[in-house]
């Protein structure tokens, strides 16, 4: 739907919306499908780990599942039509896949660059180029979770933060070659989830001391569903919210 052109309220989709949600077996991913669930939305949830997916379908009955790798272009085409097929349609899609190892630039090598872009951006573009058709005879929504490394690098996670960026400019990109269709992009700020899961501890450590050294402490980060909450807000608002930053409330608490 256009912001200009008439038509029903988005959020009058309410119960009805069907959603795909790709990096949905952890964070804010599942957070989200499982909120988006819980408010009557159908949610296909998408990932590589098969028995997280078992484990989020058997959480409620709005919830199917697909096993995909966005590193394939097979794989993203295939989570669009999954959701188009069972239910006969698709309202939006959440990108909430993201992945990145932790450590400096002299050491990221060109593998690591490789499946951090594949899967923070290329991924994110092969899955909105599969479902653009979809979303705009639904007059659906493209939803991205960027953030606000994309803009200051930190160390130890350049490549992230880079990927981030050429996310950000692809945002721009389809809203300019597609503006009908609405595309979000959330900025989202520290939160707990599993992103750095797998990273070296003694990496970790050295790069709290970096920024600890360099000023870059952060306030105490978000969860995981105080952002799923967040972004179904935006997703289902009758305003085209188009960037949303959202970052832990940092005022004292009384
Ligand atoms: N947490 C933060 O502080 C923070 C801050 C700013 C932005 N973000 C962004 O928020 C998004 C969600 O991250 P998160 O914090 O929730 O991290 P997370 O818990 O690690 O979740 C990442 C999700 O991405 C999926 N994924 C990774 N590689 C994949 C691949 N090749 N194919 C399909 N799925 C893949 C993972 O599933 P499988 O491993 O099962 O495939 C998982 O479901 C990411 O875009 C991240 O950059 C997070």
């Amino acid at each position: 739907m256009s912001p200009d052109d008439g038509g029903a309220d988005p959020s009058a989709r309410g119960a009805a919306s069907r959603l795909l949600v790709v990096g949905a077996t952890s964070g804010i991913g599942r957070a989200f499908a499982l909120t988006a669930a819980r408010a009557g939305h159908r949610v296909l949830a998408a990932g590589r780990r098969a028995e997280r997916l078992d484990a989020l379908r058997a959480t409620h009955p709005n919830i199917e599942t697909l096993v995909g790798d966005v590193r394939s272009d097979d794989d993203c085409a295939a989570m669009v039509g999954a959701a188009v097929e069972r239910f006969g349609g698709l309202d939006a899609f959440v990108y909430a896949t993201g992945t990145s190892p932790l450590g400096p630039l002299v050491d990221t090598d060109g593998d690591a660059w490789r499946a951090i872009l594949e899967t923070n951006v290329v991924g994110a573009a092969q899955v909105c180029r599969a479902a653009i058709p979809h979303l705009l005879t639904t007059g659906g929504r493209a939803l991205f979770l960027s953030s606000i490394s994309a803009d200051d690098p930190r160390p130890y996670l350049v490549a992230y933060g880079a990927s981030k960026a050429a996310l950000d400019a692809m945002v721009r990109g389809w809203r300019n070659e597609h503006p009908d269709l609405c595309v979000l992009r959330v900025v989202v700020g520290p939160t707990i989830t599993e992103f750095g899961a797998r990273w070296d501890p003694a990496t970790t450590a050295e790069l709290a001391r970096v920024r600890a050294e360099r000023n870059l402490v952060r306030t105490a980060p978000m969860t995981a569903e105080q952002v799923a909450d967040e972004i179904l807000h935006v997703l289902i608002s009758p305003v085209w919210a188009q960037d949303v930053t959202l970052v832990p409330d940092n005022t004292p608490q009384s």
